[in-house]
């Protein structure tokens, strides 16, 4: 499974990157704005300096809700950096430019997925990413994990080759769910990916470890 770290703070994309675990970055205009990033030029620039430093994918989302504007805008961010992967929300007009980026071979993510048949679409319309959100589910007492569930069993009836990014991932224990069902991506906060590290019996057993080393030096 790809993690990808789903931030615009780039201290916080370093250090996921020097840990050498990193596959990628999910961006939204929420996080963007979190760190305090305004205007176009700035938005862009932001974009470049993180594909600087990692080797991977990195999603930038469109604003605009209209198919040109949204090809307009998408056809902009991919020619920013070739790690540009243009994410693109589940909506009428934005299945219709997926369908267009990928014949023009512009690699896309779709967000804001929130069921099998969103997902379905996504495919449909050669979506590179799937980013169904399942912690916002799970907020609103619907089973997050399952919907992933529902769509490794529908891309693999199919074939279909849409990667699943699970996204709107909350705490470690959604990375190990999402990679027992078969998710191709997670794309997790620098906290999750951390919390993976932990376990009390590795502390206590690397505290003897290095006592009892003591003891023949
Ligand atoms: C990533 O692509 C999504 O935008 C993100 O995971 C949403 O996460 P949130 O529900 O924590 O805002």
């Amino acid at each position: 499974m790809k993690f990808f770290i789903d931030t615009a703070d780039l201290a916080q994309i370093r250090e996921a990157q020097d840990m050498g675990v990193l596959d990628g970055v999910t961006t939204n205009p929420s996080l963007m704005a979190k760190v305090g990033i305004s205007g176009e030029a700035a938005v862009l620039k932001h974009y470049v300096d993180i594909c600087n430093i990692v080797t991977g994918d990195v999603s930038a989302e469109v604003i605009s809700t209209d198919f040109d504007g949204i090809v307009k805008e998408g056809e902009r961010l991919a020619a920013l950096h070739k790690q540009i992967v243009v994410k693109v929300p589940m909506i009428k007009d934005g299945v219709k430019a997926l369908k267009y980026f990928s014949s023009k071979g512009i690699r896309t993510n779709c967000t804001l997925v929130f069921s099998a048949g969103q997902a379905l679409l996504a495919a449909k319309a050669g979506a590179t990413y799937v980013s169904p959100f399942i912690g916002r589910l799970d907020d609103v007492s619907t089973d997050g994990l399952a919907l992933i569930e529902e769509i490794r069993l529908i891309y693999d009836n199919y074939g279909f080759t849409t990667q699943i990014l699970a996204a709107s991932i909350r705490h470690p224990m959604h990375i190990i769910d999402c990679a027992k069902i078969g998710a191709d991506v997670a794309t997790c906060p620098l906290s999750a990916i951390t919390a993976l590290l932990r376990h009390p019996l590795t502390d206590n057993g690397l505290k003897q470890f290095l006592e009892d080393a003591k003891k023949f030096q």
